[in-house]
């Protein structure tokens, strides 16, 4: 680690210990580490698989079971993974706060698996299925899916992935909680993410406007780096675990 990632990584754990109110935004890059591959990158799920063939309602309606087809591809990937030091050192830092909210973009669950709490997951969750007909939503963990595209347990409906494609909307409940949070914070992190996604590309702005400190964590520079404090480069799993000092176990 060069003398500015260790000038920058001390920083933040000063702020991090005079602050008792904390806002996170994750992307992938917190997940890469769990082996979940990311979006975008050398190793990005995009560059095998065409975004706007799959990942949009059009697509969707167009033909379900490719669409579903890579879905239960996505969930067999994630269903062996497991949260890292990353995710674990997050659900610590809720611990030890008295305001904290997660907001992630990812809907692989780890953060909830590693204990995380007050989580509010702006693109959905792999693991819930929507019925297209009824709007009931079911967890289902099952890998792989014995049917394709599965069917509403209770009206017999299509069943969709419970999540938000491209070209649609974000639950408002989603983004007025989010603004709450940052409003609320006086710290924001952004960790892993590359903030070419709109709104959540946006959020670290908001939070810089209305005054908080915020501070990145990525393996690189993104294209918001410069609007932020500043940026800790290295992986979320070696650099989050430093940020904070576990409490004590006293017998
Ligand atoms: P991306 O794949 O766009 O970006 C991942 C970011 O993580 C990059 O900036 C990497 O440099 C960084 N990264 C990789 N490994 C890391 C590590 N070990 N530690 C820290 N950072 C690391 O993923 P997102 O920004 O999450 O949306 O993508 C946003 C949205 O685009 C996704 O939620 C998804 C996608 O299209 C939808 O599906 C709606």
């Amino acid at each position: 680690m060069g003398d500015t990632e260790e000038k920058n990584l001390l920083q933040a754990r000063l702020i991090l210990e005079h602050s008792s109110s904390v806002t996170v935004l994750s992307g992938a890059g917190i997940s890469a580490e769990s082996g979940v591959p990311t979006f975008r990158g050398t190793d990005g799920l995009w560059r095998n698989f065409r975004s706007e063939n799959l990942a949009t309602p059009e697509a969707f309606r167009e033909n379900p079971r490719l669409v579903w087809e890579w879905y239960d591809w996505r969930r067999c990937a994630v269903k062996d993974a497991r949260p890292n030091p990353g995710h674990f050192a997050l659900a610590e830092l809720e611990n030890q706060k008295k305001k904290f909210t997660l907001v992630t973009q990812n809907i692989d669950g780890l953060h909830q698996m590693a204990g995380s709490r007050n989580v509010l997951e702006m693109h959905g969750n792999l693991w819930e299925i929507k019925c297209t007909k009824c709007g009931l939503i079911t967890k289902d963990y099952r890998v792989p899916l014995e049917e394709l595209p599965p069917l509403c347990p209770s009206c017999g409906g299509m069943g969709r992935p419970n999540v938000v494609w491209f070209g649609e909307l974000i639950p408002m409940e989603v983004i007025d909680k989010t603004l709450k949070a940052i409003e609320d914070c006086e710290v924001m992190l952004i960790i892993g993410t590359s903030g070419v996604v709109e709104p959540a590309a946006s959020m670290g702005l908001v939070a810089k406007q209305a005054g908080k400190t915020v501070i990145e964590i990525n393996i690189e520079h993104t294209p918001n780096s410069p609007l932020f404090d500043f940026t800790i480069l290295g992986k979320s799993g070696e650099v989050l675990p430093l940020l904070y000092t576990p409490r004590m176990a006293y017998s």
